[in-house]
C-alpha cells in the first residue's frame, strides 16, 4: 500500500508552518514563512490576515511539492492556530476590516473593568468556566464592533463575519466569497467568553452580555471530522482537524487521560492538564478550557496555565541587554556559575497571566548584590520558567485533584538540559520530551487523520509517540527548592505591589 500522508498547518503567532506527517509521525517536508508583528500603539498587537493567509497558501503549496515526488498521497489537512486572534472581516469581498486583534494585544483592559463592574458579569463566569479577561476573543470583538463604523448593522445583516485564525483560513481556503465554509471548532470557540462551555452552543446571554450578533458567528464543530475541501490549495485536501495549538500540543502530546500533562515552552508557555470528561472549575486562578472533541464523542476538558513570558526573558537578555550573542548561549553563561547567587528575575513584562491575572504586574529583578555576575542573571532567568511552572502546577494539583503524571514538555526551551533539570527539581516529578518536538503540527495532524481514518484511534496515536529524554528529580535538589520557593514568592509578590497605583 502507498503511504498515506497527513499535511499540518500551525498557524502561530510569529509564523505560519506547513508540516508533512507520515503514518509514524515522522515529519516527511516542513515550510514556514514569518508574519510582520504590527504594534500602532504601547500594548496593541496586530497581525494582517490577508499576509497570513497568503503564507498558509504558499507554505501549504510548498510543502504539498515538496511530498509530491514520493510514493503516496496526501490525504487529510489539520489546523492548529493561535487563539484568541480576533478577525471580522466582510463576507462579500473577503477582506478584513480591520487588522487581526492578537491575543497578546491590551488595548480592551478599560472595556474588560467596564464589562467586569456589570452586575450581570457572574454569568460569564458560570456559563464559560472563566473570568472575563482580555485575554480572550469576545472583548476584542466587542471592540471593533464597536470601532468600526456600522460594523454592529452590517454584521447584524450577516454581511460581515467574525472568526479566530482557524475560521479565517478554514473559510479562504475552502472557496472564500465563493462559498467558503464558516466553522470554528469547540476549542478555539471555548476561548471567546461566547460559548456555553457545558453545552458547547453560543449562548444568547452571553451574546447579549458582549453585544455581539449572532449572525456574524461560525458554526462550531469537533475538533475532529471534516468539514470540507481545501480547493484554494494546489491539492483539494479534506479538512479534518482543528485545535488551538495549545490544544493540538496536547492532543500530538497523546494526553488523552485525565491527570496527563503537557507544557509548551516557547515566548510564552502553556501547560494543560486533560481532566476528562468533567469541567473542573478552577479556584487557584487557572483557565477551564476544551481539550478536544472527537466526531460523535462527549467533549474532554483541559485545566491550563497560561505563562505570558518565558523564551521571551531569554530574547530580552539577547536583544535587551546584550548579555548573550544567541537564546542557546543562556544555558553556556548560565553555567559559569553554581546558582543563582541570590538572586530573582520575574519577567512580568506585560503584567502576570495565571495564576496571578495581575495586569498591573511589572518585571523586576530582586536580590542583587555586587556579588552577582551575569552568569547569576542568567541563570535567575531560566529559573523564573521553572518557578513559573511550579506555581501553575501547585495551582492544577490544588485545583484537579488528580494525580500528576510525568510531565510532558515541548518547544524551543526543551533543548536546554539545565533548564528541563531545574524543572524536574522544582515540581518534584519527571519531566519527558519526545522523539517529534513539533507536537502542534502534529496534534493537528493526528486530529485530521483520524477524521479519514489514516490513524483508527488514539491508542494508534500513543503507540507513535516515543521518549527522547528524561529528567528526574534529584531529592536534595528537591529539599533545596522547597526552603528556597518562599523567596520566589516574595518576588513575584514585589512585582504586583511595584504595578499597584502609588
Ligand atoms: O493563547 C495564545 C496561544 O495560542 C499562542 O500560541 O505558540 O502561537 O505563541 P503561539
Amino acid at each position: 500500500m502507498s503511504e498515506r500522508y497527513v499535511l499540518a498547518i500551525d498557524q502561530g503567532t510569529t509564523s505560519t508552518r506547513s508540516i508533512v506527517f507520515d503514518r509514524s509521525g515522522r515529519l516527511v517536508a516542513v515550510r514556514q514563512k514569518e508574519h510582520r508583528q504590527h504594534f500602532p500603539r504601547p500594548g496593541w498587537v496586530e497581525h494582517d490576515p490577508e499576509e497570513i493567509w497568503a503564507n498558509t497558501q504558499l507554505t501549504a503549496a510548498q510543502a504539498l511539492r515538496d511530498v509530491a515526488s514520493a510514493p503516496g498521497e496526501v490525504v487529510a489537512l489539520g489546523i492548529a492556530n493561535q487563539r484568541e486572534t480576533t478577525v471580522v472581516w466582510d463576507r462579500a469581498t473577503g477582506r478584513p476590516v480591520l487588522r487581526a486583534l492578537v491575543w497578546q494585544d491590551t488595548r480592551t483592559g478599560q472595556l474588560v473593568e467596564q464589562l467586569c463592574a456589570r452586575p450581570d458579569a457572574g454569568i460569564v463566569r458560570e456559563r464559560t468556566g472563566v473570568e472575563i479577561a482580555g485575554y480572550f476573543a469576545g472583548p476584542r470583538l466587542r471592540w471593533i464592533l464597536d470601532a468600526v463604523p456600522r460594523a454592529r448593522e452590517r454584521a447584524e445583516r450577516g454581511e460581515l463575519l467574525f472568526g479566530t485564525m482557524e475560521s479565517w483560513l478554514v473559510w479562504n481556503l475552502t472557496g472564500g466569497p465563493d462559498g467558503g465554509v464558516h466553522v470554528t471548532d469547540v476549542t478555539n470557540a471555548s476561548r471567546t467568553l461566547l460559548m456555553d462551555v457545558h453545552t458547547c452552543r453560543w449562548d444568547p446571554d452571553l451574546l447579549a452580555f458582549f453585544d455581539v450578533p449572532a449572525a456574524m458567528l461560525p458554526e462550531i464543530r469537533p475538533s475532529v471530522g471534516v468539514l470540507g475541501r481545501a480547493t484554494a490549495l494546489p491539492v483539494a485536501v479534506p479538512i479534518g482537524g482543528l485545535l488551538g495549538d495549545q490544544q493540538a500540543a496536547l492532543f500530538g502530546q497523546t494526553c488523552f487521560a485525565p491527570g496527563e500533562a503537557k507544557c509548551t515552552y516557547g515566548t510564552g508557555s502553556f501547560l494543560l492538564q486533560n481532566t476528562g470528561g468533567e469541567l473542573v472549575r478552577s479556584r487557584h486562578g487557572l483557565i477551564s478550557t476544551v481539550a478536544y472533541q472527537l466526531t460523535g464523542e462527549p467533549v474532554h476538558y483541559a485545566l491550563e496555565g497560561s505563562i505570558a513570558v518565558t523564551g521571551a526573558l531569554v530574547q530580552w537578555l539577547r536583544d535587551g541587554l546584550g548579555l548573550i550573542g544567541s537564546a542557546a548561549e543562556v544555558e553556556t553563561l548560565a553555567r559559569t556559575v553554581t546558582d543563582n547567587g541570590g538572586c530573582y528575575v520575574v519577567p512580568a513584562f506585560s503584567g502576570l497571566l495565571a495564576p496571578h491575572w495581575r495586569g498591573e504586574a511589572r518585571g523586576l529583578v530582586a536580590g542583587l548584590t555586587s556579588y552577582v555576575t551575569k552568569g547569576h542573571l542568567a541563570r535567575a532567568a531560566l529559573e523564573a520558567t521553572g518557578w513559573q511552572t511550579r506555581d501553575v502546577v501547585r495551582a492544577m494539583d490544588a485545583d484537579s485533584g488528580l494525580t500528576r503524571t510525568a510531565l510532558r514538555v515541548d518547544g524551543g526551551m526543551t533543548t536546554n538540559n539545565l533548564l528541563m533539570q531545574f524543572i524536574a527539581d522544582a515540581l518534584d516529578g519527571p519531566v519527558v520530551r519526545p522523539m517529534v518536538g513539533e507536537t502542534v503540527s502534529l496534534g493537528a495532524a493526528y486530529a485530521a487523520g483520524l477524521a479519514v481514518g489514516v490513524w483508527s484511534d488514539t491508542e494508534a496515536l500513543r503507540r507513535n509517540w516515543h521518549r527522547a529524554a528524561q529528567w528526574e528529580p534529584r531529592p536534595e535538589r528537591v529539599t533545596e527548592l522547597d526552603a528556597e520557593y518562599p523567596r520566589w514568592e516574595r518576588a513575584v509578590a514585589l512585582s504586583i505591589a511595584w504595578g499597584a497605583p502609588a
